[in-house]
């Protein structure tokens, strides 16, 4: 991994302003001099996520997460701290120095970037066959479904040739080595033939990740065959669990909602019909992983599955997880047609767009299959069934959520308001219900939901950075007062220590010192220290007083602290604290 200065790294940071870049992937509220926004690492109805246009910082209240620009992208993209340095450089038009990374992150880099350039060769092969005289099967293939040569282009499609070691041989004359072709997953190795192509005379979709960089392939047989469609494994990057099909076109939609579909024809279709929100799954069942990448982007998931019993088993399976994200889940039906693909052949893009604005609630798709298990006219299998309703209605943990849920169950199966609003209320005082809240879900800045309760003194700690970060004129008197030795946690003293160089060389610059820490909970916590909440403070006397309450404190504290650790041998040094400790209480 190449190594960058702080002073290019700060120049790339100081050019770039957090508002712009945060604006495009959170919609943000001007509020005072910040501004706020649905915190795109945890799940929030209320703004708690801050962006500081003065300190070039993001804050979120409700978990914790926060850091610079940097951090910000490093998170949201999944990107590694180079990655994110050159984007932004790219932005600012800062030219990075060229730089010697170390021989092992040279060695991992390089082995990533090798294998992004075999799947990239692969895919420009195989996109020139299809369109060579030799493709012409495939391509004829692509076209009788209906696939314009827009569409393949877009999705970059091709064809794996007939011989078995078509692509090995043409990867070789490239001048790549064996162990990088086996580990790719695009060639083979047995003993007795040697080398041979994974997928071969096959309609051929490259796979790319978000950034649209070639990772994989899915192939499929033209005609019958089995298995009709092969994907590539899993290698070091391709991560089935956090990539989707089309997701680099899809996270670009200005829909409301993101389509999952079940397959690469399904996407392609929805694409070629103008719902660029549609996604697949890569051949893998949709786990947690998937869920949180499409949180990113979406708070809807519109399930477009095959209306067979696989795609309602899938379907059921899906739900769960996307309410466990915190993502809202509907149901598209596509009867009499099977998949979206077949259906927008028969009637359109329109048509679908109804079938789209008629999704499904995914609670009442739940029962409406879990009812068919239950004989309606029999009234002891009835009352079972509104047993089981009224325990999953128990399970909205919010209460006017739950209340309308009661109120549209209860019309929905024909029982009256009252007394199934009874039912709820018996099975929860029972105790039901218990045990499905939703875990506090694992935040990907790695910080814990709940912030421990603070002391008084780290919390003075923190509300005297946060002024200092947002009133300079403050500095001048409180250096006379407080040092940053006096600051009882390492970090803190660390931060303000950073802070008290820049007000000492001129101005100061908070997003900075964020920088310096390069673990991510640290550099939450940093952001943290300089947003603290503040106290309403309207007149000039309520601030002065407040700001002296707080010196004292940090004072205090300081002497017992160093009182604690002075050698009580030294009698001149211990009169010295006691002078001190006595100018402090007057
Ligand atoms: P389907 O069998 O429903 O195929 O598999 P499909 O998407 O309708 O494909 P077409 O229209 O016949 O071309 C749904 C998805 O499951 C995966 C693929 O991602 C496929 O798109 N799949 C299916 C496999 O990975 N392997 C298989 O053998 C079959
Ligand atoms: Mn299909």
């Amino acid at each position: 991994m190449p190594f960058y200065s702080d002073d290019i790294v700060e120049e790339v940071r100081s050019r770039t302003d957090i508002v712009d870049v945060i604006s495009q992937y959170v919609k943000l509220h001007k509020r005072g001099s910040n501004y706020v926004g649905l915190c795109p690492f945890h799940n929030e109805k209320t703004g708690s996520f801050t962006v500081s246009a003065g300190k070039q910082m993001y804050y979120c209240f409700g978990c914790g997460a926060g850091g610079n620009v940097i951090t910000f992208l490093m998170n949201y993209e999944n990107a590694t701290f180079p990655e994110v340095l050159q984007e932004l450089a790219g932005r600012a038009g800062v030219e990075l120095p060229v730089v010697e990374p170390s021989k092992e992150a040279k060695q991992q880099a390089d082995k990533r970037s090798r294998l992004l350039e075999v799947q990239k060769e692969a895919a420009k092969y195989y996109y020139a066959l299809l369109r060579s005289p030799r493709g012409r099967q495939a391509y004829d293939y692509f076209h009788k479904r209906e696939l314009s040569d827009e569409t393949m282009r877009k999705f970059g499609l091709g064809y794996s040739d007939k011989y078995s070691d078509d692509l090995y041989r043409y990867l070789k004359s490239k001048g790549y080595e064996d162990g990088l072709l086996k580990e790719s997953g695009l060639v083979t190795f047995d003993e007795t033939r040697g080398g041979h192509d994974k997928f071969w005379n096959r309609a051929m979709f490259p796979i790319m990740d978000m950034r649209g960089k070639v990772i994989g392939f899915g192939g499929r047989v033209m005609g019958e065959g089995e298995p009709k469609y092969l994907n590539s494994p899993e290698t070091p990057i391709f991560d089935k669990s956090r990539n989707l099909y089309a997701l680099h076109l899809a996270r670009m939609t200005k829909k409301p909602q993101m389509l999952l579909c079940e397959g690469y024809m399904d996407v392609i279709a929805l694409h070629q019909a103008g719902f660029d929100n549609a996604v697949a799954s890569l051949g893998t069942a949709f786990t947690t992983g998937h869920a949180s990448l499409l949180k990113r982007y979406t708070k809807e998931v519109y399930l477009t599955f095959d209306s067979d019993g696989a795609g309602i088993k899938a379907a059921l399976r899906a739900i769960p997880i996307l309410k466990e994200v915190g993502l809202t889940a509907k149901v598209i039906h596509m009867e009499p047609y099977k998949d979206p693909d077949e259906f927008i052949k028969a009637l359109g893009a329109e048509e679908f767009q109804k079938r789209i604005d008629a999704a499904e609630n995914s609670f009442f798709f739940e029962l409406r299959i879990l009812e068919q298990n239950y004989d309606m006219r029999d009234p002891e299998s009835k009352t079972a069934f509104h047993n089981e309703l009224a325990r999953r209605l128990l399970g909205f943990q919010e209460e006017l959520e739950r209340e309308n849920y009661i109120t549209a169950a209860a019309e929905h199966y024909h029982i009256s308001y009252e007394q199934l609003r009874k039912l709820v209320n018996t099975l929860g005082a029972r105790g039901y219900g218990k045990g499905t809240e939703p875990q506090p879900q694992q935040l990907r800045s790695g910080m814990n939901h709940k912030n421990k309760p603070e002391n008084a003194n780290l919390q003075a700690q923190k509300l005297l950075l946060t002024w200092l970060s947002d009133r300079p004129e403050l500095y001048e008197s409180v250096r006379n007062e407080i040092q940053p030795e006096d600051f009882s946690e390492p970090l803190y003293r660390k931060v303000a220590q950073l802070l008290y160089e820049q007000y000492e060389n001129g101005t100061p610059n908070p997003a900075q010192i964020i920088s310096y820490f390069s673990d991510d909970e640290k550099q939450s916590r940093v952001a943290g220290l300089f947003h603290a909440r503040l106290p309403e403070l309207t007149s000039p006397q309520e601030q002065e007083k407040a700001l002296r309450d707080v010196i004292g404190r940090i004072r205090r504290e300081s002497l017992e602290m160093k009182k604690a650790q002075v050698d009580v041998t030294s009698l001149e040094e211990m009169q010295r604290f006691i002078d001190a400790a006595k100018a402090n209480k007057r």
